[in-house]
């Protein structure tokens, strides 16, 4: 057996031998994705391969920590019900010995291929010692990956130009007419986020194009996972910029995520810049990563967690969940996302509720839990603080709250359970005084999509098995003109 194969067999037993303790833990996620056991960060090769959706993810498959990173594997008909794979990469060669870091699929003659970062350790300071290549893996069937001999296909970061020689990784291909292209995130020599652009006929023989974008001003130290792709004609760099400082109630995670409108010049290979907009407003959402499928659609997973933070799940030996799927659409120059509808069918034993009054604190018959969707709209009236409790028990409680005259949202986790604290805010303004909610809530995660996706908000909480209750809220008369929830199967 070669060395890939010896190192993805003793991966894949580790995660034998650890999943069925780690199985029943009550913060385990019911549809979200997450590694049968230990840790996992960004989703890498999101793609439609042969009918089904494959989604791959940065795995440590010895530990509940960051460490030597494989591919870990899933696959979806329906993106709403996913089925484990065997892990598909693991360090073995000379060139990926230190990790298989985050890259991209792409279908090509009937197969799948991978291109992903090799990462070589080169001292202990992993800031500065460091090499990293793109390399090339491929299958024929979606499942069992061989690394290319030509490895790795692209063996440094450009010379010329102001470009960091190390810092050099996260590769996503796209097709464009008869090329290949790829974008790779990068850093000047003094710290300054930046994408690279690349071209190939082949996957396999890549030539340098330019410096595609780059930061200015507040815009971070080192631009990670970038990934560019068309949305109505309108050209999208996604990347997530790490070291923003905060600005109000802007960038207060330790690293964000976003994207930035405009179009590409592939004979320059530059892109007319506009302003980074950030694709969530909660804790958790980071180095997300798109694919569009048979149907013409634009879906996005990230990562549902942030560097750094405590994750209390690591004590039973897992770490790390995916986002639910979002579809990304255009509107009023801006990317509004939406959970794929594909998750309805997730929906059971519907109750239903219309023009409910609130003011004080209620809850009504059947609506708790702890895996489920609710859907809502809210009228304000005269009311000028008003939302709701989820998890809820004596003691805790996550809180979403509208702030009238301050035309603002806000996730409120202080009293979520165990993990990290904290509040995040997004502005948003009422129509008609109209809010609209759909909420998700799984076993230890919250993600809610705001007036139809124009806001979104995500977070990773850790609430006692018994927190269960649902509560509304409202200083002065409301009306919840119609709720539903559904378990989540
Ligand atoms: C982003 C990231 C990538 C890298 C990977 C390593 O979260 O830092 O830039 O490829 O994680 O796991």
């Amino acid at each position: 057996m070669d060395n890939h194969n010896q190192a993805l067999q003793k991966a894949n037993q580790s995660i034998h031998n650890a999943k069925e303790r780690v199985k029943e833990h009550h913060w385990r996620e019911r549809y979200h994705v997450e590694a049968p056991a230990y840790w996992i960060n960004d989703p890498n090769g999101f793609s439609f391969f042969n009918g089904e959706y494959h989604l791959f993810y940065q795995h440590h498959p010895y530990d509940s920590t960051w460490g030597p990173m494989h591919w870990g594997h899933v696959k979806s008909r329906d993106l709403a019900t996913w089925e484990h794979l065997p892990i598909a990469l693991a360090p073995s060669e000379d060139y990926d010995r230190d990790g298989c870091f985050s890259g991209s699929a792409f279908k090509k003659d009937g197969k799948l291929y991978l291109m992903y970062t090799g990462n070589v350790w080169t001292g202990p300071d992993h800031e500065s010692q460091l090499k990293q290549v793109q390399a090339i893996a491929v299958s024929e069937d979606g499942i069992h990956f061989t690394k290319i001999e030509n490895n790795p296909v692209i063996t440094k970061a450009p010379e010329e130009g102001d470009i960091h020689p190390f810092h050099f990784r996260d590769p996503k291909v796209w097709q464009h007419d008869d090329s290949y292209y790829c974008v790779l995130g990068s850093r000047t020599k003094d710290h300054i986020g930046q994408v690279l652009l690349y071209k190939s006929q082949d996957l396999v023989e890549w030539e340098f194009v330019s410096v595609m974008a780059k930061g200015e001003g507040n815009f971070g130290y080192m631009w990670e996972c970038p990934d560019f792709f068309e949305l109505e004609g309108q050209g999208v760099l996604v990347m997530s910029p790490q070291g923003l400082k905060p600005e109000g109630h802007k960038y207060q995670n330790l690293h964000q995520a976003g994207y930035i409108l405009g179009s590409l010049n592939y004979e320059t290979g530059k892109l007319s810049q506009g302003s980074f907009e950030m694709l969530d407003h909660g804790f958790d959402f980071y180095a997300p990563q798109t694919t569009i499928d048979e149907k013409g659609r634009r879906i996005a997973i990230a990562w549902m967690n942030m560097w750094e933070s405590k994750m209390p799940e690591q004590e039973v030996d897992w770490a790390g969940a995916m986002t639910i799927p979002r579809e990304l659409k255009l509107k009023d120059g801006k990317i509004i996302s939406s959970p794929v509808e594909e998750l309805k069918s997730l929906r059971k034993n519907e109750i239903s509720y219309t023009n409910l009054l609130v003011e004080g604190e209620t809850s009504f018959p059947d609506v708790s839990g702890t895996s489920l969707e609710l859907e809502l709209e809210i009228h304000s009236q005269q009311a000028t603080r008003f939302g709701l409790k989820l998890r809820k028990s004596e003691t805790e409680e996550t809180v979403i709250t509208y702030d009238v005259k301050e035309q603002m949202i806000t996730l409120d986790r202080e009293k979520s359970g165990q993990g990290p604290g904290g509040v995040r805010q997004a502005p948003l303004a009422l129509v008609e005084k109209v809010l609209k909610l759909q909420v998700y809530l799984d076993s230890s995660s919250i993600e809610v999509f705001i007036n139809g996706g124009e806001k979104v908000m995500t977070a990773r909480i850790y609430p006692s098995e018994q927190a269960q209750a649902i509560s509304f809220f409202a200083d002065d008369q409301v009306t919840i003109t119609s709720l539903k929830k559904w378990e989540i199967r």
